[in-house]
């Protein structure tokens, strides 16, 4: 029996709902929300495109019954505010802290043994927010950040070189947020160097876009992304649940590597059935080390305004 809850029925965990049911590699997707008859009527409504997209994986949507989880193999808490124009997502750490505790607290005791992903903005802080509530060691605790902005950086590199996204791979480390560190040094078309067929000029431009990706997005639309954010965690509950070994950047306490510690950051990790079964070292030359330092400090300031906050203490 492989089941999945998703915390948060909105924009992003319904959409991360939608596409783990049209996978189909679940057993069972459970919905839970707040707010009275959401996760129910989007449960219902993507159960009910079952039989028109072949799937067979029981999508169950709840008000608040943490019961219904009980034995999650994963859980993805998307569960806070959408940062909205002009908001930063530091702004949103107050209210999505209270709610990430609240909502890691009942997912554990429900499912002691489940691995968690958090989605929740600021995603750095909240993912320590997460694993200061539920106590968890870091390879079952930790956030989804560095697979969207990698896939933002990836199809405009697709856009631009009028490829298919699949033959970039790519990595970006860092913080998510405007100081995230793209690697073009890691970034191949391919196999081939991206920096062979993009000019030093553009490929600036498309750095720049990506770390300010999240932010396109809240102009055009009014509120943030979700096909993309919700695709990014369904892709790593995959890699979890099907022991796939994906390499991913993922939100992880550091703890010396990369020279950084005692901080939340995305690095390449190795996702498998044991979650964070590995963190990948890589070389940085100055300038890299210098942005992930950068980064590094970015997020230890919003850390610091949780701690300040002594909700966990
Ligand atoms: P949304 O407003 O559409 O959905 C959030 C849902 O959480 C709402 O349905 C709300 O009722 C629910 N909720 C609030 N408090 C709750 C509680 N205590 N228990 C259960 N449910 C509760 O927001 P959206 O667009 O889905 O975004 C969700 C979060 O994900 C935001 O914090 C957003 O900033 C973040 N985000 C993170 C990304 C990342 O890369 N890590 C990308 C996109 C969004
Ligand atoms: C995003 O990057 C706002 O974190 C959200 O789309």
């Amino acid at each position: 029996m492989k089941k999945v809850t998703v915390v948060g029925a909105g924009n992003v965990g319904a959409t991360c709902a939608n596409v783990l049911a049209v996978k189909n590699f679940l057993d069972e997707v459970v919905l839970i929300d707040i707010k009275e008859g959401l996760a129910e009527g989007k449960a219902l409504d993507i159960w009910e495109s079952a039989p028109v997209l072949g799937f067979d994986t029981r999508v169950n949507g709840y008000t608040g019954d943490y019961t219904k989880t009980a034995n999650s193999d994963v859980v993805v808490i998307t569960s806070g505010l959408p940062r909205k124009p002009g908001m930063s997502r530091d702004d949103l750490i107050k209210i999505n802290a209270g709610i990430v505790k609240e909502v890691s607290e009942k997912v554990v005791e429900h499912s002691p043994d489940a691995i968690i992903i958090i989605v929740s903005n600021p995603l750095d802080v909240m993912t320590y927010a997460a694993h200061l509530a539920t106590g968890k060691p870091a390879n079952k605790v930790f956030g989804m950040a560095g697979v969207l902005d990698t896939a933002r950086y990836r199809a405009f590199l697709a856009t631009e070189l009028g490829v298919s996204p699949n033959d970039i791979k790519a990595l970006l480390m860092g913080g998510h947020g405007d100081t995230m560190v793209p690697l073009p040094r890691y970034t191949t078309v391919a196999g081939i160097p991206v920096t062979d067929l993009v000019s030093d000029e553009r490929l600036e431009e498309i750095i720049h876009r990506t770390q300010k990706g999240g932010g396109e997005i809240v102009n055009l639309l009014g509120t943030s992304a979700w096909y993309a954010p919700g695709a990014s965690a369904a892709q790593m509950v995959e890699s979890i649940i099907n022991n796939q070994k994906h390499v991913f950047p993922v939100c992880t306490q550091l703890n010396g590597e990369f020279g950084q510690s005692d901080v939340y950051l995305g690095v390449p990790v190795k996702l498998g059935s044991e979650g964070i079964e590995e963190i990948i070292k890589i070389d940085l030359n100055e300038k890299e080390m210098a942005d992930l330092n950068t980064s590094s400090n970015a997020v230890k300031s919003v850390m610091k305004a949780l701690d300040d906050m002594h909700l966990f203490d």
